[in-house]
């Protein structure tokens, strides 16, 4: 499957949304909205008003990562306002599988994703359930952050498990990637590299995308 690239609006400027996706939108080819609720990661983002909004600026996918406690309140509602994936933290919940069904219930695809200091293992049950898994190569909350290279072995791991039981699973990154990171990334079997910073922190977001999609092909 072709290498991804999919924009974290974390780190976009919030003032002009719609111009920040248009800017991006003929090059990228997912959006990712992390949402956070300041209890499950030390952060405070955004919900159901950003996605509606960003369901309106654009027809490609979007997937809302649910950096929240108690998930089950509210997957099913980010599907049906327009994700069409929601990811869910195997740390967040106890009853994952309730959640994937109530997602697809509502239309959307189900992830499911873990952090730093979870071992592959506890997601591997959920793997043919769902449609992606997201490793996450920083510790969730926040942009800007330094790549975990430890959690390569992860992504190899995830990728081999989907291999072996022809699941053809998208496999996702998210955290500290930038060119040299994504092809860290791709080499180890991931097809989704998530990215805010690199694009949207920088001075030319159409140059900086094309850069990172050279990393990647
Ligand atoms: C962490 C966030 C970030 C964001 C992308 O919870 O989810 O990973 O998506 O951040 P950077 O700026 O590292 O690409």
């Amino acid at each position: 499957m072709a290498n991804q690239i999919v924009a974290s609006i974390l780190d976009c400027d919030f003032r002009r949304l719609a111009a920040e996706v248009e800017a991006v939108d003929g090059q990228v080819d997912r959006y990712q909205v992390d949402v956070m609720d300041g209890h499950f990661v030390p952060n405070l983002s955004f919900g159901f008003p950003i996605l509606a909004a960003m369901r309106k600026l654009t027809a490609k996918p979007i997937e809302a990562d649910l950096m929240i406690s108690n998930p089950d309140r509210f997957a099913a509602k980010y599907a049906e306002t327009g994700a069409d994936y929601v990811i869910v933290h195997v740390e967040a919940s106890e009853h994952p599988r309730r959640i994937f069904e109530a997602i697809r219930k509502a239309g959307g695809k189900p992830g499911i994703s873990l952090s730093p200091g979870t071992p592959a293992e506890a997601i591997r049950e959920f793997l043919p359930e769902v449609d992606m898994a997201l490793v996450m190569t920083v510790r969730p909350g926040f942009g800007g952050q330094s790549f975990m290279t430890g959690q390569l072995q992860l992504v190899k791991a995830i990728r081999a498990w989907s291999d072996e039981l022809g699941l053809g699973l998208h496999v996702e990154v998210d955290g500290g990637i930038k060119p040299d990171t994504a092809r860290l990334a791709a080499d180890a079997g991931a097809d989704l590299l998530v990215t805010g910073s690199y694009i949207f922190g920088s001075d030319d977001y159409r140059k900086a995308i094309a850069t990172l999609r050279s990393h990647i092909a």
